[in-house]
């Protein structure tokens, strides 16, 4: 449901028709499930069958539609570094595995020449991106944010898998030029290359996708201790050059060493927030990753400026940087999504980041930075996150952060069909005594439940939802649609 207050979630079951042409939702009736009153209905809307394309759950293995789930946030060359992260935190982890991992991405021929072909991509690297697009389909990400390498063949190769496999994405070759915190092997040779390099990713994308359907650039500054002044606001005034300005995204307030350096850094700027807004990058479609230790102020400015949060518990957990207080950010207005951020994110599972996002949720009263930001050291419970809750950041939540509001994340006739059929299975419901041995061996598979989801066949459609956001995982995800195109099916 889209109303922000209150996210209710409607049993979305049964069938639903497609538009075939502009992957749209054209209509719905839930109730009608044999063909003559399929041709009745469709002929009561004045349409005939090839103008629709139909969709339908099978209620008896407890299917639903949910609408795609939505990546804010995630590192595709990170990908061969899922579940690596030492013990010393966000800096040190950077050195040394992420720079090195992302500096492997670049072609024999130097990235700053005018090569933007995607073939020039090291094979290994073009493994690894079609890998992450595959794989996020498969746990039903219809759409993601992504950012690549500073390198221009390898990046548009990433925008032409997302574009090859029919995933939605905003492609985002990553900016960094600052010579001193930058390792040598892996940094722009100067601001000016960067943005020319920016602006062949951003030209090879609008060639692939002239119409933005299904793969759009986006600008893409690491964070501002990889930049310097001068690429800030180049960077800037590139995404507000184009026509609708083109969306940003970088990191924000993830650690506190990475909050000191920027102090140290920016020395004039009165925030990190502070930082971006005076170099012209807090805009309305400016999407910022973590969000960990902003203060209230930082937040009303970026409410103000319209920009968005990328939550990304799952990595904040396992990279140790803190825990987010989303529930203090959605009270002061702030629009928020999930993001994995593969691979400070262990798991390319948006599903797996709303149970952890309902996790952190659950314990960040307990911590100091929480009450001091509060201004509470009692809570009655409603800084948690419900299930509802997380499945909307996952979907609506993601929507808005990646603007495109009115068109994915939900399924309002007319909105895109961006979605994943989802199956629990049913109770296993064999008649045969569990006591008999020789049954044990070779149980029934045909009924009983999918993956990890335990359904026993009494829940409600609330307690099953539930389950699934707990237990659930991609063996639940059967169909994956994008754009009205079936481009996953579960093996
Ligand atoms: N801050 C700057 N670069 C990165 C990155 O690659 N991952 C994360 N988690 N934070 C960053
Ligand atoms: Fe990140």
């Amino acid at each position: 449901d889209s109303d922000n207050s209150t996210p209710q979630l409607a049993r979305t079951q049964g069938v639903l028709w497609v538009s075939s042409n502009d992957g749209r939702i054209k209509g719905y009736d839930w109730k009608v499930n044999d063909d003559a009153s399929f041709q009745s209905w469709l002929s009561s809307q004045g349409w005939t069958e090839s103008d629709v394309t139909v969709v339908k759950s099978d209620d008896e293995r407890n299917e639903f539609f949910f609408p795609g789930f939505i990546d804010t946030h995630i590192h595709a060359p990170q990908y061969p570094n899922e579940g690596l992260f030492g013990s010393k935190g966000l800096l040190d982890w950077l050195n040394e595995y992420t720079f090195p991992m992302e500096a492997s991405f670049g072609s024999k021929s130097d990235p700053e020449n005018e090569d933007t072909d995607p073939k020039d991509t090291p094979h290994e690297a073009l493994r690894v991106y079609d890998e992450v697009v595959v794989k996020t389909l498969s746990h039903g990400t219809t759409t993601a944010s992504y950012f690549a390498t500073i390198h221009v063949p390898a990046t548009n190769a990433l925008a032409a898998l997302c574009h090859k496999h029919g995933q939605r994405a905003f492609i985002g070759r990553v900016c960094m030029d600052n010579k001193e915190q930058c390792p040598s092997y892996y940094v722009d040779s100067s601001a000016d290359e960067g943005f020319n390099a920016t602006k062949r990713t951003i030209d090879y994308i609008h060639t692939l996708d002239p119409n933005g359907t299904l793969i759009n650039p986006i600008v893409t500054p690491r964070f501002a201790p990889s930049c310097s002044n001068h690429s800030l606001t180049g960077l800037g005034d590139l995404a507000a050059s184009y026509s609708p300005p083109l969306r940003i995204q970088t990191h924000i307030s993830e650690n506190n060493d990475e909050v000191a350096l920027v102090q140290q850094l920016f020395p004039d700027s009165t925030s990190y927030a502070n930082v971006y807004d005076t170099h012209g990058l807090l805009t309305n479609r400016t999407i910022l990753a973590h969000g960990v230790h902003l203060t209230k102020d930082e937040m009303t400015l970026i409410r103000e400026r319209g920009s968005k949060v990328a939550h990304c518990p799952a990595s904040n957990s396992a990279l140790g940087s803190g825990l987010a207080p989303v529930r203090f950010m959605l009270d002061q207005g702030v629009t928020v999504g999930l993001g994995t951020d593969v691979a400070g994110g262990y798991s390319p599972s948006i599903l797996e980041v709303a149970r952890q996002a309902s996790l952190v949720s659950r314990v960040v009263q307990y911590s100091s930075e929480y009450q001091a930001l509060t201004g509470n050291t009692t809570f009655d419970g409603s800084e948690k996150l419900l299930v509802d809750e997380v499945l909307y950041l996952a979907t609506r939540g993601g929507a808005a952060v990646v603007d495109m509001p009115d068109d994915i994340g939900g399924f309002d006739k007319g909105m895109i069909w961006d979605a994943q059929l989802i199956e629990l299975g049913t109770a296993n419901n064999s008649t045969t005594s569990p006591l008999d041995v020789a049954t044990l061996a070779g149980r029934a598979v045909e009924t009983g439940p999918v993956g990890n989801v335990d359904i026993f066949g009494n829940e409600t459609w609330q307690e099953q939802v539930q389950k699934w956001m707990w237990d659930g995982d991609d063996r639940n995800v059967k169909n994956v649609w994008v754009q009205g195109k079936l481009v996953h099916t579960r093996a």
